[in-house]
């Protein structure tokens, strides 16, 4: 797998873990496609008789981001070409997908920084995180109860934004980050110590 860089939310370790498997796991790895397609939205709270949550630690990958700019040589040359194959076949797609699939067009700004979609997973995993989890998750910050930290990144930055966003609503100002670090061994997982962009 690529090195990846994360945004770091501590929260609180509970006492035992969600134990449902991935199963159609190769689908968790894309980093291309939205992982809304395969999020778990289940939002019941995660109960266990005779526990008590006390503490959870998360470490989240940053959401979608433009790809870079060979990758995007690689969509650009190639899916406007599926794309034609697509509307061509005699398929079963509804006519709804394929009205919107013509209007479809390839876009991306700055590569490598958040993307809309990318700023809306991780709001919703904030918010997902809070049903699931409502006493390790208060709706107000404290930094006494929470603590967070990201990567030395735009796209983690941003990441991180939008999750204490879902958490906070407009609280999410008050929310102190530490300065990130360009080596942060932990966070920004490398092969040999190098640094890529991923
Ligand atoms: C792309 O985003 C980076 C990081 O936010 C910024 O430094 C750079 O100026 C942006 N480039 C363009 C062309 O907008
Ligand atoms: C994510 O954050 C960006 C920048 O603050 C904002 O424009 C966008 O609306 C946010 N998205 C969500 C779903 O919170
Ligand atoms: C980060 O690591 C590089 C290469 O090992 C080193 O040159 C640099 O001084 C380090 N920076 C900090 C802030 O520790």
């Amino acid at each position: 797998m690529q090195n990846l860089s994360f945004i770091l939310v501590y929260i609180i370790l509970f006492c035992s873990i969600d134990s449902s498997f991935i199963t159609n796991y190769e689908k968790h790895f894309g980093s291309k496609t939205p992982y809304r397609t395969v999020e778990n939205n289940n939002e019941t709270p995660i109960e266990f008789e005779g526990c008590q949550p006390k503490k959870i630690w998360y470490i989240i990958r940053h959401g979608a981001r433009s790809p870079t700019q060979d990758v995007l040589l690689n969509l650009k040359q190639n899916l406007p070409r599926i794309t034609q194959i697509i509307l061509h076949a005699n398929n079963h797609i509804s006519t709804t997908y394929l009205e919107e699939l013509k209007k479809w067009k390839l876009v991306f700004g700055n590569d490598t920084v958040l993307t809309e979609e990318g700023g809306r997973e991780l709001f919703h995993l904030a918010l997902r995180s809070q049903a699931r989890f409502p006493t390790l998750f208060p709706k107000i910050y404290s930094k006494e109860h929470y603590y967070f930290k990201y990567t030395d990144a735009e796209r983690t930055a941003s990441s991180a934004q939008n999750f204490t966003f879902g958490l906070f609503g407009n609280g999410h100002r008050n929310v102190e980050f530490p300065t990130p670090s360009p080596n942060d061994s932990i966070l920004r997982v490398s092969r040999k110590g190098e640094r890529e962009e991923v």
